[in-house]
């Protein structure tokens, strides 16, 4: 059973591509809402020490939600509403350098 479901009625799906398949999310819901239901819950590793990382405040805040997003890393899929044709790297390092 899924940690997390829907609680709203799903908006239309979209084809987006999620590290490198193509999958289809709710359109304009909060990009780490729609993985979360799709039970995805590792969103990148910490740097230091390659901790899998997933959202936790959603609310903007934390940055433990961020992903490469149509290229740009470090994008807060909390703050980011679904759109079709994007692109999401969840396995990108959270921050920092080594
Ligand atoms: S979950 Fe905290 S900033 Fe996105």
């Amino acid at each position: 059973m899924p940690r997390f479901r829907r609680t709203t009625p799903a908006q239309p799906l979209v084809p987006v591509t999620i590290d490198g398949r193509a999958e289809e999310l709710p359109e304009g819901e909060v990009l780490a809402a729609a993985l979360l239901v799709g039970g995805k819950g590792r969103f990148s590793d910490s740097v230091l020490a390659g901790e899998p990382r997933g959202p936790l405040c959603l609310m903007g805040s934390c940055f433990q939600c961020v992903a490469e997003i149509d290229g740009t890393p470090q994008v807060r899929t909390c703050r980011t509403a679904v759109r079709a044709g994007m692109t999401v790297v969840l396995s990108a390092p959270s921050s920092g350098s080594k």
